[in-house]
């Protein structure tokens, strides 16, 4: 009856109201190794006239650090990590195995479920239980296994939802700053780069035939807004957001801790609004999200940069003020985000986007390293989008990605991170811009 119940919410998918680590448990997971014949998806080589390549589990299995995600926990950073935390055993500690396993509860594992497969293929494509036996007959629809509970990886608004459950932390697998402070490595996402940094699956005609349009540069739009939005559930949420009398540091800027005293670095942002010595947020997906929504709706781009500054002043009064600017903002966010996604972006849009970020940098918006990050892979996601239209010659695509090179080596260290040099790059490379 449970499972009838998930089944049939989840068949209404656009209405399915829980968050994507519910979806992903709604079902039981039956492991890999049901995956992996080389009839199903563990064939060395692709198939030819098949929709899909079916060669996906040795892609994963040979390239995709998912794959790797449990040993991880194996290793002695790890051990240190766990030692630290008084957590014991990595591979035993829940908190670990939510992000580097598909961590289900006993009674969702099947026979042939285990957890050293890591983030496997149920961890994104949801529990198999109901559609294993039916999803490769020919007849089935992407619609009727969506209804059978397998995830909806192909929504932009929906793959965010689950890659940040784990690449930012949500309120039931959070990181946090203490987990940080034992040695666990910053995190930091952005849903086009990392959609196609080790691919099992390729977009093309028979792919947008069964499952509709793909954009890069709409995914790279909507995961900042998503990541933007669980940044302010996570704030907004009394049990992850704050830790005794301080708020949850790992929503804040890194770096405004975490400097050398005699730098003497501080200037100011107009974004924030606020003045020296004061700890801030870490709204770099805030900033970048109301870059992408400037050519969609300019008023409410407009509104996103006015409480923004709304919540970084609010973080300076008291945790009152700042639950009330945090919970209007995340109202504008979700209206704006289904505009985003509902948006084509055309090459006079790109460019738009690319002029306000730069005009950004003239204002020292980049002062922080994160913001910068984000530009980094922004400008990736927009250089590959004029490529894609095929707007640039092959000299031109060349200079292009020479500047990025550039753009990312100014972003390789952050404890060595220059804004100046960081803008003066960022200039070159909108300057190489068609
Ligand atoms: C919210 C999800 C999350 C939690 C909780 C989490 N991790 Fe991670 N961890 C990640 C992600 C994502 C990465 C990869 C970061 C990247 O490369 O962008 C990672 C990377 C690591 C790395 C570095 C791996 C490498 O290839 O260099 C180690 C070590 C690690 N985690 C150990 C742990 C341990 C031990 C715990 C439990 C105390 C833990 N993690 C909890 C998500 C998480
Ligand atoms: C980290 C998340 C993740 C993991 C783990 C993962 N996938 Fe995927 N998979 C995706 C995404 C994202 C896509 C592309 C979007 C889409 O087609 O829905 C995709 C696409 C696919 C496709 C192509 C679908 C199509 O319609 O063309 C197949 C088949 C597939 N995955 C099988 C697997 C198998 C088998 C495994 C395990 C060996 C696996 N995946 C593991 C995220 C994942
Ligand atoms: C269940 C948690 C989980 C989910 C869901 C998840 N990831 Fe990961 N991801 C990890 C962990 C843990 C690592 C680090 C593994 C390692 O270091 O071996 C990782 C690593 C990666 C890396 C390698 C990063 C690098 O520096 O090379 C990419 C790319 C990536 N994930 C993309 C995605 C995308 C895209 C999605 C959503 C479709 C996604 N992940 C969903 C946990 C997850
Ligand atoms: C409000 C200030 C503040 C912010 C913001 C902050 N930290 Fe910290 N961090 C601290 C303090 C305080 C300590 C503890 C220092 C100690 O134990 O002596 C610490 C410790 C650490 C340590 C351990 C360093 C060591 O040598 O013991 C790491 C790693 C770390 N933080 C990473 C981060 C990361 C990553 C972020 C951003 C996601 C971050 N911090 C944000 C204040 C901050």
């Amino acid at each position: 009856m449970r499972l009838l119940l998930a089944a049939l919410i989840l068949s209404a998918s656009s209405a399915w109201a829980g968050t994507a680590v519910e979806a992903i448990a709604a079902h039981k997971h039956l492991g890999v190794a049901s995956c992996s014949n080389s009839v199903c998806h563990g064939a060395s080589q692709p198939f030819r006239d098949s929709d899909v390549m079916q060669n996906e589990f040795a892609i994963w299995q040979e390239f995709d650090p998912h794959a790797k995600a449990y040993q991880v926990l194996e290793r002695p950073q790890s051990k240190a990590i766990a030692q630290k935390l008084g957590l014991g055993d990595p591979t035993q500690a829940a908190i670990c195995l939510d992000c580097h396993a598909d961590h289900q509860p006993a009674d969702r594992r099947g026979e042939r479920f285990q957890i050293s497969d890591g983030v496997g293929c149920e961890a994104c494509h949801g529990g198999a239980e109901a559609w294993l036996n039916s999803h490769a007959d020919r007849k089935v629809t992407h619609a009727d296994n969506l209804a059978k509970g397998m995830y909806p990886t192909e929504d932009p608004i929906q793959r965010a939802q689950l890659c940040l459950s784990c690449h930012m932390g949500e309120k039931e697998r959070m990181i946090t700053h203490r987990i940080m402070g034992a040695g666990h490595p910053r995190l930091s996402f952005e849903l086009d780069t990392f959609t196609w940094l080790h691919p099992h699956y390729k977009i093309d005609a028979n792919w947008i035939k069964r499952k509709g349009d793909w954009s890069g540069v709409r995914d790279w739009a909507v995961g900042q807004g998503v990541a933007a939005e669980n940044l302010l559930d996570l704030l907004l949420d009394p049990k992850t957001g704050w830790q005794g009398i301080f708020p949850e540091l790992v929503l804040f800027n890194c770096h405004a801790c975490h400097k050398l005293m005699k730098d003497n670095s501080w200037g100011p942002r107009q974004g924030t609004g606020l003045g020296p010595g004061v700890v801030r947020l870490n709204d770099a997906n805030l900033v970048m999200f109301r870059h992408v929504l400037a050519p969609v709706d300019k008023a409410l781009a407009q509104r996103v940069f006015e409480q923004t500054r709304e919540l970084h002043r609010a973080t300076t009064q008291s945790r009152e003020a700042t639950f009330a600017a945090a919970r209007s903002l995340r109202a504008t966010l979700a209206e704006a985000l289904p505009k985003v996604a509902a948006f084509r972006y055309d090459p006079a849009s790109l460019d738009a986007i690319l002029a306000s970020i730069a005009a950004d940098g003239d204002r020292g918006e980049f002062r922080d390293f994160a913001a910068a990050e984000q530009v980094a892979m922004a400008s990736q996601s927009v250089i590959l989008a004029f490529e894609n239209d095929g707007k640039l010659s092959k000299d031109q695509a060349g200079a292009l990605r020479a500047k990025l090179d550039r753009l990312y080596d100014a972003v390789k260290d952050e404890n060595n991170y220059s804004m100046t040099r960081f803008d003066a790059t960022l200039k070159e490379l909108r300057a190489a811009a068609p």
